[in-house]
């Protein structure tokens, strides 16, 4: 018993400093920021929205709960996908899905939106803006949160003030 817990632990802080060296540590999107973020979005029912790295699963729940999107949301640390499960539960809502995985084994093919909260500008470029250019279809949009992607000119810089996150939209 004591065995599994210590595994389970381990696991835990093992899966966590992965994804905080990979994409970015736990920070999550400001909640005021998220009709920002959705308006950029303008997310359509039936549309689908990724949040690689989704954290708590805020975004993705509003995705699903109020846009009536088929929201996905890709964790890598047990803990936070855990915490996604759990709202899940509670929200039964068949649009909501949660995928402990690495976000760089899910295709993105059928993404209409994708959302990206990275730790850094130099985390948005290389391998992540490599992907999405790969497999991200025509018309598909991508926001991203606080920084950049090098390179590509966004279509709008969301900054209401000073005080403001940057929230960045792409069209492909
Ligand atoms: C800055 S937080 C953003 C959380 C959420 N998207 C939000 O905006 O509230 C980045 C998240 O990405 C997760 N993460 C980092 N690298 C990842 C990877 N390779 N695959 C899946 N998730 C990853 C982290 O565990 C963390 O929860």
């Amino acid at each position: 018993m004591i065995q599994s817990v210590l595994i389970f632990v381990f696991l835990c802080l093992l899966t966590t400093a992965v994804a905080s060296g990979s994409l970015a540590p736990w920070v999550p999107s400001r909640k005021k920021d998220l009709i920002r973020i959705f308006k950029l979005a303008d997310l359509k029912p039936g549309e689908i929205f990724y949040d690689l790295g989704c954290g708590d699963g805020r975004l993705t729940v509003c995705a699903a709960k109020n846009f009536k999107a088929r929201a996905i949301g890709i964790e890598l640390a047990l803990p936070l996908f855990f915490a996604c499960a759990i709202k899940k539960l509670f929200n039964r809502n068949e649009l909501l899905k949660f995928k402990l995985k690495n976000l760089f084994k899910e295709n993105l093919a059928e993404a209409d939106v994708v959302y990206i909260f990275a730790q850094s500008p130099g985390k948005l470029k290389g391998k992540i803006k490599q992907k999405l250019e790969n497999e991200l279809k025509p018309g598909s949009r991508v926001i991203t949160y606080a920084f950049p992607v090098e390179g590509w000119r966004p279509e709008i810089i969301d900054k209401p003030s000073d005080q403001d996150v940057a929230v960045y939209l792409y069209k492909f």
